[in-house]
């Protein structure tokens, strides 16, 4: 049932016939099952609820919800329907906080619909960019795989936390992308995912994806970090992004900190694969908010009770890295280092 996974035919997140389809990813590894939505509220439900996740797919998908309300909108004049856009654009943004990915996609939309003149050319101008931008997100994902396997050598045992791959953008991958990239650059590469409690993106997704796709991976408990470099088990970590800011503070799932401090412990190269969209200029490091989730993804597994009632739960879904930290921002313009003051902003510049 989950065959064609990888196919490089297969997206995460497509318009197809004015609809949006899907991999609802809260299925997975069991099913691979396809969902459709003509709705922008379903789309900032299927954000909410993880249906789709990873920055990059949920800056798409958010780009095609306001498709959708294009679509959906009765409005009978330029202003009526960039009203009805602005209100799709607030539900659509208050579904998750921390990628700033998401934010990005809806301004891009909101931007261009502003150019246009009339209600059809609006409409067609928002679905011909969401479209754009779905097809973009791939070609960057390959030049950032490029940029980043010139990184990694034959014979590397890399590790990742959570999924930054296909699952998490439109398809290739950010991480995994890397991790890709460096395999079909003739490298031999082993790879070594966390679990990534509590939801498990980790085994669910990652693990599945590489091993769907021939790689050798190994699965390891979040607890398992530390033994696993302390024991020369890993010689390069890989991770992905929900939001880069200029002083290069990177956030990412809960628990990339752990593994990055871990990392410099051992003397390991420690590497973030994003894409510019992923890199905030604006806000600084302390104003960024994390996102806090329920209680019950941490007192059970799955249906699963494994907590007493009644406990108290902290459970952020993202942790901030320090710059010190990281060895090198991969992005799709070249890869970023130290002083990140520095290199961030000259990767704007970069053609
Ligand atoms: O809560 P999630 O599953 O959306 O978190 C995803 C991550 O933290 C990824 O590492 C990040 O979005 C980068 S995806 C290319």
């Amino acid at each position: 049932m989950t065959e064609n996974l990888i196919d490089s035919s297969l997206r995460t997140v497509e318009w197809k016939n004015n609809k949006v389809v899907m991999i609802d990813q809260t299925k997975l590894p069991n099913e691979l099952v396809f969902v459709e939505y003509d709705d922008f509220n379903q789309i900032a439900n299927a954000i909410k609820t993880l249906i789709v996740r990873g920055a990059p797919a949920i800056g798409v998908s958010g780009a095609f919800g306001l498709a959708l309300a294009v679509l959906q909108s009765k409005a009978t004049t330029k202003d009526e329907l960039i009203s009805d856009l602005e209100e799709a654009r607030k539900i659509l943004f208050a579904t998750r906080p921390t990628a700033v990915n998401l934010g990005w996609g809806l301004e891009k939309i909101m931007t261009i619909a502003k150019t246009g003149d009339s209600i059809e050319q609006i409409k067609e101008l928002v679905i011909s960019t969401a479209k754009k931008m779905a097809d973009e997100d791939i070609e960057i994902n390959k030049a950032m795989g490029k940029n980043g396997s010139a990184l990694f050598d034959d014979n590397d045992t890399i590790m990742t936390h959570c999924n930054a791959g296909a699952l998490a953008t439109v398809a290739y991958g950010t991480a995994l992308g890397v991790i890709r990239a460096t395999r079909e650059s003739g490298k031999n590469v082993k790879v070594i995912a966390t679990e990534t409690r509590p939801i498990q993106q980790g085994s669910r997704l990652t693990a599945f994806e590489l091993k769907h796709d021939g790689f050798d991976v190994s699965l390891v408990p979040d607890t398992a970090v530390g033994y696993s470099m302390a024991n020369g088990l890993v010689n390069k970590v890989v991770v992905g992004a929900d939001r880069i800011v200029k002083t290069g503070h990177v956030f990412n799932k809960i628990g990339t900190y752990q593994v990055a401090t871990m990392a410099k412990q051992h003397g390991i190269p420690f590497y973030v694969a994003a894409p510019l969209s992923t890199i905030d200029l604006e806000t600084k490091a302390e104003d960024v908010i994390i996102e806090m989730r329920k209680g019950s993804e941490v007192t059970g597994i799955g249906d699963k009770k494994t907590a007493p009632d009644d406990i108290g739960v902290i459970n952020p879904a993202f942790d901030m890295t320090p710059p010190e930290l990281i060895s090198g921002i991969i992005t799709e313009k070249g890869v970023a280092t130290a002083p990140y003051e520095e290199s961030i902003p000259k990767l704007f510049e970069a053609n």
